[in-house]
């Protein structure tokens, strides 16, 4: 399987590891993901709990509808904020230029924030947008890069984008994008898009790394656990790094969310990483963005 070459060595591999991105920003190699955490109180105890544990990357978006409860975690955590990496992303139905600068300002103030670290275009080919995603992205994305250049967006990048949109995109944009966020586990290893994300120098960043959590119950990897003494996730959470990857696992459950982040003291060898990346497909592969009614 392919291995990226943001790929940080064994050695090296510490809880304070950073990507160093394509403009410069270094970004933390795991990332707290709030993608299912629906209720406002659960979604505002994780979050805190996650900075608590040590997390300094948090991940949402305006579909996930915790903005104003990760907001609200951060303001009450007391981190100094340029001490934290918050991600969030533009929703399907801002289809405009004016659609996604208004997204971008209610996004800022859900989550109480002056700026975000990075703003994603959620999925590439939305249903709203699917006569002529290419002008959609391009608009959005045109707003994306103002909203950079008056200081409300430190970076931009995309999500679910596949190499076809990717080019699109790139044809017009005048900011390069830094990463693209996909759904990215031994179930789906994507392999023609993390390639083209190292092409165009993108941080290939993995939401649901535990196959949203339908992976957990694998043979294989209960085996591994047991021989690494380690959960599954946290397997699964190195696996994702051994392929220079950044896993964004997601959890409410406080003993969870400390373990997650507790992969640093163990690292898999060669053998054990290439029988993980034996089980693609085994619990299913990511949707298809130009099909899927979303
Ligand atoms: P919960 O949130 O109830 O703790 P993914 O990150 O791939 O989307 O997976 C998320 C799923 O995996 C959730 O159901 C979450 O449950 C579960 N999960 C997250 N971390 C762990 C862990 N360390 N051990 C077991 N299950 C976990």
């Amino acid at each position: 399987m392919f291995t990226s070459k943001y790929k940080i060595s064994d050695e090296k591999l510490t809880k304070d590891s950073v990507y160093v991105l394509n403009n410069g920003m270094k970004m933390p190699v795991i990332g707290f993901g709030t993608w299912q955490i629906r209720d406002e109180e659960v979604a505002y105890l994780s979050v805190l709990a996650a900075l608590r544990a040590g997390y300094r990357h948090i991940d949402t978006a305006e579909v996930y509808r915790n903005e104003a409860a990760v907001g609200r975690a951060i303001k009450d955590s007391g981190i100094p904020r340029k001490e934290l990496f918050i991600t969030t992303k533009l929703f399907n139905e801002h289809v405009t230029y004016d659609d996604a600068k208004n997204a971008i300002a209610a996004s800022l103030a859900r989550l109480q924030l002056d700026y975000v670290d990075l703003y994603l275009i959620h999925w590439p080919n939305p249903l709203p947008a699917r006569k002529d995603y290419v002008t959609r992205n391009k608009e959005v994305y045109r707003a994306m890069e103002e909203a950079h250049f008056a200081g409300k967006i430190r970076a931009l990048g995309v999500s679910n984008f596949w190499p076809h949109h990717l080019d699109a995109l790139l044809k017009t944009v005048k900011v390069l994008p830094v990463v693209n966020q996909i759904y990215l586990s031994p179930s789906d290893q994507q392999e023609k898009v993390v390639r083209k994300n190292d092409e165009l120098n993108l941080v290939s960043c993995a939401y649901s790394p535990l196959g949203t959590g339908k992976l957990l119950n694998e043979p294989l990897l209960l085996k591994l656990s047991e021989k690494y003494q380690k959960s599954v996730a946290q397997i699964l959470i190195r696996w994702s790094l051994a392929h220079g990857y950044l896993p964004l696992p997601k959890s409410v459950t406080p003993t969870r969310i400390v373990e997650n982040l507790n992969v640093f003291d163990f690292s898999l060898s060669a053998e054990d990483i290439t029988a993980i990346d034996g089980l693609h497909g085994i619990v299913g592969l990511a949707a298809d963005p130009d099909t899927r009614e979303f």
